[in-house]
């Protein structure tokens, strides 16, 4: 027989919650719930921490990879949708993701030929992507901080919410040289903001760039491709790439090209442009260079907006990053099956992965991504969702 719950018993576990210093609101419980996420394939227990704010918005992350399996955010009738790609179960993301929501290192983005010299020594890592039959090193290597097992624990700062998780990446992992120690927390703000904090220390020179790879869709996962989506990008310059996706070295202005979202434009409106650059990404999979000014130092300052028509759900995207990968979600092809069963087809979720420039390691011209001992590095980015 169904046990009929009294009104009174729900104040009493809001009471309760309330007590624990869990808020009780009507769009959910506020709070972090932790919950088991599976094993990995050596057995490894992984959990799901999920964070609910005063206006219940979700974020959910699990310590496999650091990733971002879910991300709710309201639209303009105040309906949450879950706006990022990713899976229900563990499994999946073992059986191969395209670094959905995960954090990628020890570096995010690609190195020429998979290679590079440091203080006279060549370092040699794995060649695990070939974009125009290219090798190259791509987000850490075969195994980046993305398949990695991180250290969490759930924290809370006044009213945000946040899982904080840590990470040794040995010295000599994936080729790269140094002990690092990488710490990377997400908030979720009462504002409705996804803020994430990185930081990492080593104890030899090794080249760092570690960003967020979340797909987006604010229509909500699944919903379709995201050629809509108008964006705007506070860059007049980007680094041009070869047929490899490999920066050219050039800091190109983005006037008169496919490439100028400093007014907005949507993604579609462009993108199957007959321009060379388009044509080596395949669509937008490219670096811009942050206008940033030589005073803004540590600042965060405004990277990156998006803008969804139909359901009025808007992203702002901070950062005190000097670049941002914009990946139009080129390489999805409907062989992966979201969350909401739905396949996530061709462009059916765009990136903004704040970075330094890719192949840094090789090229003398870009700001150094080497991290020395006794240094801490630190990178903050902000994704803001509202709704107009
Ligand atoms: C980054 C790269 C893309 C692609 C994705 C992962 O965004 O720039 O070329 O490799 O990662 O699929």
């Amino acid at each position: 027989m169904r046990k009929i719950v009294s009104p009174l018993s729900f104040s009493r576990v809001a009471a309760l919650l309330l007590a624990c210093g869990l808020g009780a609101s009507a769009k959910g419980v506020e709070g972090i719930a932790t919950q088991p996420f599976g094993t990995t394939a050596d057995g490894v227990p992984v959990q799901l921490y999920t964070m609910t704010n005063a206006h219940g918005m979700k974020a959910s992350v699990t310590n496999y990879g650091a990733i971002v399996v879910e991300l709710t955010a309201p639209d303009r009738t105040g309906h949450f949708d879950d706006v990022v790609l990713g899976f229900s179960k563990l499994d999946t993301y073992l059986h191969g993701s395209p670094y959905f929501g995960a954090i990628v290192g020890r570096f995010g983005n690609r190195i020429a030929n998979g290679r590079f010299t440091l203080d006279g020594k060549t370092y040699t890592l794995a060649t695990n992507d070939h974009p125009g039959n290219t090798p190259c090193a791509l987000h850490g290597g075969v195994k980046g901080f993305d398949k990695r097992v991180w250290k969490a624990e759930p924290v809370t700062r006044k009213n945000d919410k946040g899982v904080k998780l840590s990470l040794r990446s040995p010295d000599g992992e994936e080729g790269y040289p140094g002990n690092l120690d990488v710490t990377v927390t997400y908030w979720l703000t009462a504002n409705n903001e996804l803020k994430i904090d990185y930081s990492a220390t080593t104890d030899k020179a090794t080249p760092v760039n570690i960003t967020h790879h979340g797909y987006f869709n604010l229509k909500g996962e699944g919903k379709g491709d995201i050629l809509d989506h108008e964006v705007t990008l506070h860059a007049s310059r980007f680094t041009p790439v070869d047929k490899g996706l490999i920066p050219t070295g050039k800091l190109q202005p983005v006037k008169g090209t496919p490439f100028d979202f400093t007014k907005p434009h949507t993604i579609g409106e462009r993108v199957n442009t007959n321009d060379v650059q388009l044509l080596n990404g395949g669509g937008y999979d490219h670096n811009w260079v942050l206008d940033r000014k030589k005073t803004d130092g540590k600042k965060l300052t405004l990277a990156a907006e998006v803008q969804e028509p139909t359901t009025g759900r808007r992203m702002e995207v901070w950062t005190n990053e000097i670049g941002v990968q914009f990946y139009s979600g080129n390489f999805l092809d409907g062989h992966f099956t979201g969350k909401g069963g739905a396949p996530y087809i061709k462009r059916s979720g765009l990136c903004l992965e704040t970075q330094h420039f890719p192949d840094s390691p090789n090229q003398k011209a870009f700001p150094t991504t080497i991290l020395k001992p006794g240094q801490t590095y630190q990178s903050t980015t902000i994704y803001r969702f509202s709704a107009r």
